[in-house]
């Protein structure tokens, strides 16, 4: 009997990244193990709600706005994430700080669009584009309560050719966070890496 792993996988907006995991992993088998993608949003709004309908997956919403405080949210969130029995959490695109009351019950890993340390917060694509660098890049790390501070799991770089505009750069940003998220999760899931394409 395969063993069924559940990754909530939470996001904000667009959901290119959980769309990946979900293309990825979702009702796939690796070895012994089967994977389910559950998507978690704080956004009733958010576009990646569209995205995993059309795989089939109803997203579990928590608009943060019906919450008085942040540790009121973080609070019905871990419940929620509890009740799911998620093996995994995955912030992809999850545009919320979490507090003490989160971490301290849930581990669970960030995607982050530059080289961090550098370049923390909302606009890091932009402020990395801006910087004169000749690389940028993408993190996965666990999630803590400082600002895209948790310990770094894995890296790219990604390179700022002259030729590239913030799109572009953007673009390449987006490929190699296809790339690591899902390396990162099978990783974290001890699948085989090679199963993942
Ligand atoms: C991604 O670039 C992710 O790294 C970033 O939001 C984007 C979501 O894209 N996250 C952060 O900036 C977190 N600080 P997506 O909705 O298309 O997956």
């Amino acid at each position: 009997m395969a063993q069924t792993l559940t990754v909530a996988v939470l996001f904000s907006g667009n959901g290119t990244n959980l769309e990946n995991l979900i293309t990825r992993f979702h009702g796939r088998r690796f070895g012994d193990k089967s994977i389910r993608i559950v998507p978690v949003t704080n956004r009733p709004d958010a576009y990646g709600i569209k995205r995993a309908r059309a795989y089939g997956l109803q997203t579990v919403v928590l608009d943060h706005k019906k919450f008085e405080s942040r540790e009121s949210f973080d609070a019905a969130m871990v419940s929620k994430l509890k009740e799911l029995s998620a093996d995994l959490v995955v912030m992809a695109g999850f545009m919320r700080i979490v507090t003490e009351v989160f971490t301290s019950q849930v581990e669970a890993i960030n995607l982050h669009p530059s080289l961090l340390p550098l370049f923390k917060g909302a606009h890091a694509i932009e402020e990395s584009f801006k910087s004169g660098m000749k690389v940028g890049g993408v993190t996965v790390h666990r999630v803590d309560s400082t600002l895209d501070g948790g310990e770094i799991l894995d890296q790219m770089c990604v390179k700022i050719d002259p030729s590239d505009t913030l799109e572009s750069f953007e673009a390449k940003i987006r490929e190699a966070e296809h790339e690591i998220l899902p390396r990162t999760v099978a990783k974290l899931l001890d699948l085989p890496a090679e199963g993942i394409d």
